[in-house]
């Protein structure tokens, strides 16, 4: 995000907080947590800040939207009611029941042994959620009655989540082809962005635990303007009128978690912002400034606004720290990326700056993604490949086979 706002011949100064190794070439990197949202408000005034974007869930879900217009500052993102859709599983999902919106099937619990009787009495897979927010971690696909009681044992019991899984969800089973599906809305007009899919498991061939994304391609290989179509006439526009309509106008980026299958559309979640790592192979494609957009959201007019994307395709690789999704360790040295071809991006995302300013050390479980954009999803893919294994440090981990298919 900040790599693309950097574009725009309206911004003359850019700061990242907290920011890495990537961000600290192309803006100023403030040291302060994203989530701490009185100190970001107070550097917001001292630095006379024009506009605020915010990238990652749990500020939102904490109201940094509601206190940045508080005091007078432009800012891009939904607000804490409207940013629910994300942060309360179990809003998003009466909200889909409420205003037949297609989803899967599911039941809330907040009692343990209510949860364990139901599950006790489904068939496998059965779909266990935590209603809150839980980084990843709070959905569990079990493929057996034993891996979703002992799912619901750790939420509700072990309080492995603390209070995200006080209610928990157990949801249908949908089967078909993942898809993320982006827009832009104002709260009023719902502007198409694109799609992409990700690769949640660790690793190839979809195996292992869930992660927060491995690596993503856009446009899906499945994609095609009638299931645009769809899912922005029986998804998106409806969501975003149902928001208006429950009093919690939606603004921002609204990224739809949607399961495919022979053309029918069902919603799996909803997240209130751009999806990592979706936004490295999504925002590649979009033409049109991103500063303007944004601007649109904030001031209600977004039907002024044509969003220009692309046709080529766009593939992005995870490179991971040894151990992700579990412990890890970091501080290695990060080598090569001096070595990737000029039309290579490379986004960081857990990096830091070392004891030089040229020197990169890595600073968490993704440590970077590398992205191509080609005339196909082939071409992009091989491009990555290609590049990708020129960079290296200690325990890199990255799958092979991001948007490869097999003919
Ligand atoms: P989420 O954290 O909600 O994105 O869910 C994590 C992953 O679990 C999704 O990317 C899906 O692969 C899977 N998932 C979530 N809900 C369902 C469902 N109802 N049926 C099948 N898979 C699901
Ligand atoms: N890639 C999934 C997410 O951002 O939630």
């Amino acid at each position: 995000m900040v790599w693309k706002i950097a574009q725009s011949p309206k911004v003359k100064e850019l700061f990242a907080a907290p920011g890495n190794a990537g961000t600290a070439r192309i803006a100023q990197n403030i040291d302060v947590n994203a989530s701490d949202i009185k100190a970001l408000a107070k550097i917001a005034q001292q630095k006379k800040i024009e506009l605020v974007v915010v990238g990652p869930e749990v500020p939102l879900a904490e109201g940094i939207v509601d206190h940045f217009e508080s005091i007078g500052i432009p800012i891009f993102g939904p607000s804490k009611l409207a940013a629910e859709i994300e942060s309360s599983k179990v809003f998003a999902k009466s909200l889909l029941k409420k205003y037949n919106i297609p989803a899967g099937k599911s039941v809330t619990f907040s009692d343990y042994q209510q949860a364990c009787d139901y599950v006790r009495k489904q068939k496998p897979p059965i779909v266990v959620k935590a209603d809150g927010l839980a980084a990843g971690k709070g959905v569990v696909v079990a493929a057996s009655k034993e891996e979703a009681l002992a799912a619901l044992a750790e939420f509700m019991q072990a309080k492995k989540l603390g209070t995200a899984a006080d209610k928990v969800l157990i949801e249908e089973f949908l089967t078909g082809r993942e898809m993320s599906s982006f827009v832009f809305t104002d709260g009023k007009t719902v502007l198409p962005f694109v799609s992409a899919c990700d690769y949640k498991r660790i690793y190839d061939g979809d195996r292992g635990p869930n992660t927060g994304g491995m690596g993503s391609y856009s446009p899906p290989v499945f994609d095609s303007p009638a299931l645009q179509k769809k899912v922005i006439e029986t998804v998106m526009e409806p969501a975003v009128k149902a928001m208006a309509q429950e009093g919690r106008p939606y603004r921002g980026v609204l990224y739809g978690g949607l399961m495919v299958n022979s053309g029918d559309v069902k919603v799996f979640e909803f997240n209130s912002r751009l999806g990592d790592p979706e936004t490295q192979v999504i925002l590649p494609r979009l033409k049109t400034d991103l500063v303007d957009i944004i601007m649109a959201v904030i001031r209600g007019k977004l039907s002024q606004i044509k969003v220009e994307c692309s046709d080529d395709a766009c593939v992005g690789v995870v490179m991971a720290s040894g151990g992700y999704p579990g412990s890890y360790k970091t501080g290695f040295p990060v080598n090569g990326l001096h070595d990737v071809d000029k039309d290579v991006l490379v986004f960081h995302a857990g990096t830091k700056v070392g004891s030089t300013p040229w020197e990169v050390l890595t600073n968490g479980g993704r440590v970077l993604t590398v992205v191509a954009m080609g005339k196909t999803i082939a071409k992009a893919r091989e491009k990555v490949y290609a590049n990708i294994s020129r960079i290296q440090f200690e325990g890199a981990h990255y799958r092979k086979d991001i948007a490869l298919f097999k003919s």
